[in-house]
């Protein structure tokens, strides 16, 4: 094995498209996938991999500082792909501690720990941390953030994640820990916990349920395919210099009712409905607390330093999106009945 890799936050959205591209792409990786499989870790996800011989699951919690300094004494890692969280804005205006713990505390559990047994040789180690562009805050009409935007967060999440943030880059410049940082915009996909915008439109159109549409559904977001963010995080992770930070984003800005409108029309068609049933579904409700208007990212440093562009149109990657949860009811009955939460105690606990 050339290296050992520590992924926190595996079996979450984003983490099982990095987990499932780095044990596929790089079968001389050793790839260990720690979770605390909160309500959003869900070990179906990765069903595909778990049985490769270069992939071990590791049930914990990263709050935990004696077991995370367990972890780094028991396995010599080469480097630690952090994507571990708390990661729903509303929830974080509802339980804002959950966040603190988990998205700093365990945050900085992770350095101390990358610190104390990494001492003396982080030239051949690296943190990447993997972050997002709510940090930067709010845009009016017009902008984007750069990786230069002075940071201004907004809601509870994401003051968690700024504060992340500047605790990797303060272990940087004070230990001199080989650090990297991305900071990405909306994701869109396969496997998104349908408490999100986009999986949760899908779901309630499916089911005939309201959309529920925050204020006037004119806040503006910027949407990657989860797997181009994979593909991004794995260019970052073998190239980037270490200190940098990269944004990362689709170019791809989309008022929410708009998005709304286009999801209900692909629905019609991929159900056989009359077009117009599923608008009449979009329900208008009060809005969201501290609600950022717009976020744009500007990922030219990416695209010209590492030569990475996203590789799916939008329209395009959510048709995708919607096939793949229309095939995968089973997959969203669980989610939506918390069925998968067992699946840690039948396929793991014995191993
Ligand atoms: P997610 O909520 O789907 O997954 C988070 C994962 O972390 C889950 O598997 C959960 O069980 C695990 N986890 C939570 N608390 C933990 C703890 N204390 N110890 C160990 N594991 C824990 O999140 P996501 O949308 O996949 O986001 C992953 C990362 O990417 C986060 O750091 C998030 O801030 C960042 N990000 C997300 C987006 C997005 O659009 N979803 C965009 C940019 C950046
Ligand atoms: O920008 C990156 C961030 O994107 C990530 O860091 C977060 O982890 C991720 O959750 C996401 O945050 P948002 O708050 O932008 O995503 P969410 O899907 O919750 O909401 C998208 C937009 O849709 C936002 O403007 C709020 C609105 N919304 C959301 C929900 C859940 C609605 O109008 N109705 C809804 O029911």
């Amino acid at each position: 094995m050339t290296k050992k890799i520590l992924i926190t936050g595996g079996a979450g959205f984003i983490g099982s498209h990095v987990v499932r591209r780095f044990v596929k792409k790089y079968p001389d990786y050793s790839i260990f996938n720690l979770d605390k499989l909160t309500y959003a870790g869900n070990l179906l996800n990765l069903t595909d991999v778990e049985d490769a011989a270069n992939y071990k699951f590791v049930k914990g919690d990263i709050v935990e500082a004696e077991f995370i300094n367990d972890l780094f004494r028991t396995h010599d890692f080469d480097a630690v792909i952090h994507l571990a969280a708390e990661s729903h804005v509303d929830r974080s205006i509802a339980s804002p501690m959950d966040f603190v713990m988990t998205n700093v505390i365990g945050t900085v559990n992770l350095l101390n720990a990358a610190r104390e047994y990494w001492k003396g040789a982080y030239d051949k180690k690296r943190f990447y941390h993997v972050s997002t562009d709510e940090v930067y805050g709010a845009l009016g009409e017009t902008g984007m953030f750069t990786e230069s935007t002075s940071y201004d967060p907004h809601s509870p999440y994401s003051a968690s994640k700024a504060s992340s943030d500047h605790f990797v880059r303060a272990y940087h410049d004070t230990y001199g820990l080989d650090v990297v940082i991305s900071n990405c915009s909306n994701n869109y996909g396969s496997h998104h916990f349908p408490e999100k915008l986009i999986p949760l439109a899908i779901n309630n159109i499916k089911n005939n349920k309201p959309v529920p549409v925050y204020g006037k559904g004119e806040n503006v977001r910027d949407w990657l395919w989860v797997e181009d963010h994979a593909r991004a995080i794995d260019v970052i992770f073998h190239e980037a210099k270490t200190g940098e930070t990269y944004n990362i984003g689709g170019h791809n800005e989309w008022k929410n009712i708009d998005l709304i409108k286009l999801l209900c029309g692909i629905m019609d068609e991929k159900l056989g409905r009359e077009a117009g049933t599923s608008e009449k579904l979009i329900t208008y409700v009060t809005d969201r607390a501290g609600h950022d208007l717009r976020y744009a990212i500007d990922s030219s440093k990416l695209q010209q330093k590492l030569g990475w562009v996203p590789s799916l149109q939008f329209e395009e990657g959510l048709k995708k999106t919607v096939d793949w949860y229309l095939e995968n009811e089973k997959w969203l009955d669980d989610v939506t009945s918390f069925n998968y939460q067992s699946y840690y105690e039948k396929q793991y606990a014995e191993r």
